[in-house]
Order: structure tokens, then sequence, then C-alpha cells
């Protein structure tokens, strides 16, 4: 196949990217959308921040200009995220306790019962474990509410949208380390207590190299019975070709590992402003990396 999302298809996988509203009207970058994936997520459009300005009243205009044109187009979306301790509404940042959780999980509610039966995957908690070798929550008004926010936000979207697979999505989870095993762990005791949970998310937000033991962290995800996504890929530097390579095949190798997301189109689209971490210049040609991640999906 000769697109990035037709050669993923061929193993029944997604190749997506990250999509800003505001860049719909751009006709380079559209083209290069509509050719090349298959799946799309919302940069900043379904944040809580952008879906709920104000308690109570929601706002999906720039969420549903994506959601539309990738349905019209033949792909899938991804939502992200309905609980998140950054891109909060100015009103939520100032609640605590049983009213931020009501809060909390009232939005999970009604953002996805608003786009129920639209969303392939929910990233429905974004980011909630520390950095560091604690392997344990970050501290945030969300944890601040009890430890047991990240399973009520699951059990309130499983409830609101049956048919859309639930994640957990985080960064600096690539490798084994002292975090991915914190969710691992998180993860593990969810399935054994039957909180509904479908799949993980690693963002892979990566400079030069992915760990070593990318794969066998992916894979033992993959063992708990969850599938594996990874949702935000940009590599800088030197090795940037060889490394999404090496991303790609490593997903490939992992039966669960179902999609790969890049976190943007071209370069100047990245959030990661002059590190070039993605896979089309910001003219819109395509990269040593492109063709590297192109020949492992071709090579099943
Ligand atoms: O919308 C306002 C605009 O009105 C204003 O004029 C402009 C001026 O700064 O800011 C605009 O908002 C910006 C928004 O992106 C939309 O462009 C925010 O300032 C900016 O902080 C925001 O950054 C986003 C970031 O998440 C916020 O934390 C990035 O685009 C987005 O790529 C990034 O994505 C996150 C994932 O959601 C989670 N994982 C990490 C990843 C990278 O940080």
């Amino acid at each position: 196949a000769t697109t990035l999302g037709a050669a993923a298809a061929q193993s029944g996988r997604n190749f997506g990217t990250a999509v800003a509203a505001q860049k719909l009207g751009d006709s380079t970058y559209v083209n290069i959308l509509n050719t090349e994936f298959n799946s799309v997520t919302a940069e900043n459009e379904m944040k809580w921040d952008a879906t709920e300005p104000n308690r109570g009243q929601f706002n999906y205009t720039s969420g549903d200009r994506i959601l539309n044109h990738a349905l019209n187009n033949g792909k899938q979306v991804r939502g992200h995220a309905l609980l998140w301790h950054q891109q909060q509404p100015r009103w939520a940042q100032g609640l605590s306790g049983s009213d931020l959780r009501q809060a909390a999980i009232n939005h999970v509610t009604q953002v996805a019962t608003h786009y129920r039966g639209k969303i392939h995957s929910w990233d429905v908690v974004n980011e909630a474990f520390a950095d560091g070798g604690s392997g344990g929550r970050r501290d945030s008004n969300l944890q601040r509410t009890g430890n047991d926010w990240i399973e009520a936000a699951f059990r309130a979207a499983r409830a609101a949208d049956p048919n859309a697979k639930l994640c957990y999505n985080d960064y600096n989870t690539d490798g084994i380390n002292a975090k991915s095993t914190g969710i691992y762990n998180m993860v593990r005791d969810f399935k054994a207590r039957g909180v509904p949970i479908d799949c993980v998310g690693i963002q892979s937000h990566l400079s030069n190299n992915a760990p070593s033991d990318y794969q066998a962290n992916l894979q033992r995800f993959a063992d708990l019975g969850v599938d594996v996504q990874i949702t935000e890929l940009d590599i800088s530097g030197s090795n940037q070709a060889n490394a999404f390579g090496a991303v790609t095949r490593a997903c490939m190798a992992v039966a669960r590992c179902t999609g790969i997301t890049v976190w943007g189109i071209r370069d100047t689209d990245s959030w990661r402003t002059g590190e070039n971490p993605l896979l089309f210049t910001g003219s819109g040609a395509k990269k040593p990396a492109y063709n590297q991640v192109l020949d492992a999906l071709n090579a099943g």
C-alpha cells in the first residue's frame, strides 16, 4: 500500500494523526490528512476547557468540526481527553472535594453521551501518574477527590458510550519503568475487579530512540488483556527516521497494538516548536521517517 492508513489497514490497524480544527482550511494540511491517515484525534478541541467552558454549558463546535471531517472521510476518531489535570476550565480549577468529583463525572457523562457511537476509543483519563521513581499517582485536584476517581470516570464513560474502547493514556511510559509499572498495576487491578478498561495509550513523545524494552512494555500491557495504542508519537533528533521505523515495527510485532497516532502532520504543526519531530516537512513533503514507517507497516 502507498499510504500510511492503507498500509496499516492491511493488518487491521489504524494510523492516525492529531488534528487542529483551525487548520481544516489549509489545503496542504487537509490533502495530507485525507490521503494518509485513517484515524483522527482532536489535538485540543475535546478537552475539558474547550467542551465545558462554563459549568453545565457545553460547546462542541470545534470538536464536532473535527469529528465530522473525520467521519465524512471514512476515518475513525480517538476521543481525547475526558479528564486531565491540565486544560481544565477555570471554574473547575477552583473546585475541590465532592463538588469537583461531581462536576468531573458529570463532564465525562455529558461529553461521552454527546459523542456516543462515534468515537472508536476515548482517552478517559490522561496523565494521572507521577513522573520519577514513585510509581504512584500525580498530585492534582482530581486525585485529591479520592484515589477512586479514575475508576469512577471509567465506569461513567462505559455507561454513557458502551461501544467506545476506554483507554488510560500517559507519557514517559515508553519503556518498563516505575511510572509504566504503576499504570500496569492499576490496569491489572481494574481487570481483576471488573472496572471497565479496554486500552492503554502510550503517548511516545521521544527523542532519538525508543527505549530498548519498548516492545516488551507494549507486550506486557497486552498480556493483561487490553489493547495498546501508540497515541501521540513524535520523535526529535538525528536518529529520527530509524526510531520511527523501530516504533512501528514494535507495534506490528504486538498483536494487540492496534494503532499508531502521530501528534500532528507537518513539523510546523507540532507542539515541539523547532524540533521537527513529525513525518512531513513544513511544506508537506514526506521525510525519511515517513518511508521507514510505511515500509514497516507494509512488511506486516
Ligand atoms: O486557543 C488559544 C488561543 O485562543 C490563544 O490565542 C493562544 C495563545 O497562546 O493559545 C491557544 O491555546 C493553546 C492551545 O494549545 C491551542 O493552540 C494553548 O495556549 C496551548 O497551551 C495548547 O497547547 C496544547 C497542549 O497540549 C496543552 O497542554 C498543544 O496544542 C497540544 O499539542 C498538547 O497536547 C498534549 C496532549 O493533549 C496530552 N499529552 C501531551 C501533549 C503535548 O503537550
